[in-house]
């Protein structure tokens, strides 16, 4: 972009006003700010990543997007992805999922998957959009008793 530099980079301690602030604006249930914290520095599976807007003639800095995902050996599981509301559907997410399908390939990864609320409409277009499919419905699975769709896709055949 001619104005802005978008980076996509491990988070750090000081992003977490701003990611808590997009974390409360998109979830329902959102996460707090220790379990930001224990997806940072305690579970050892875990990466999170944030990406950044730089003005280029101000300097400055605003993270629009995070995603937080776990790797255990060949298997992944994306834990949380989230875009600002007010820059939604402009291809961030996509930004971000592309980068985490990058990581799972480098990292031999075979499968990904996740569980997005059966109500999430624009969560599952965007998964299956990036080559998740839906292999099964997890009744009642969210505590007011929401269905999940678990969804996978085969990293090699992706992308
Ligand atoms: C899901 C989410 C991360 C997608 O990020 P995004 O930056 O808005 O997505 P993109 O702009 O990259 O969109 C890619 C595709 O996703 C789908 N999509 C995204 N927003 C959509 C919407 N509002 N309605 C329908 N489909 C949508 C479309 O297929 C879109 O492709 P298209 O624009 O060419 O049709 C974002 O909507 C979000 O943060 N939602 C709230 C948090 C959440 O529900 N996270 C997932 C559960 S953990």
């Amino acid at each position: 972009m001619k104005y802005l530099d978008v980076e996509i980079r491990p988070m750090l301690d000081s992003d977490l006003p701003q990611v808590m602030e997009i974390e409360n604006l998109c979830f329902l249930h959102p996460y707090k700010e220790k379990d930001i914290l224990y997806e940072l520095h305690e579970n050892p599976v875990s990466t999170v990543l944030v990406i950044e807007y730089t003005a280029k003639s101000f300097g400055l800095k605003q993270i629009v997007g995070f995603v937080d995902y776990w790797i255990t050996f060949d298997s992944g599981t994306i834990c949380q992805i989230a875009v600002h509301p007010d820059i939604q559907r402009e291809g961030v997410g996509s930004e971000l999922m592309r980068e985490v399908l990058n990581d799972a390939r480098a990292k031999k990864v075979n499968t990904l998957t996740l569980e997005v609320r059966a109500s999430n409409e624009k969560a599952i277009n965007f998964y299956k959009k990036h080559g998740f499919y839906v292999v099964v419905t997890k009744p009642h699975y969210y505590d007011n008793g929401e269905d999940a769709l678990y969804m996978m896709t085969e990293v090699n055949k992706n992308g």
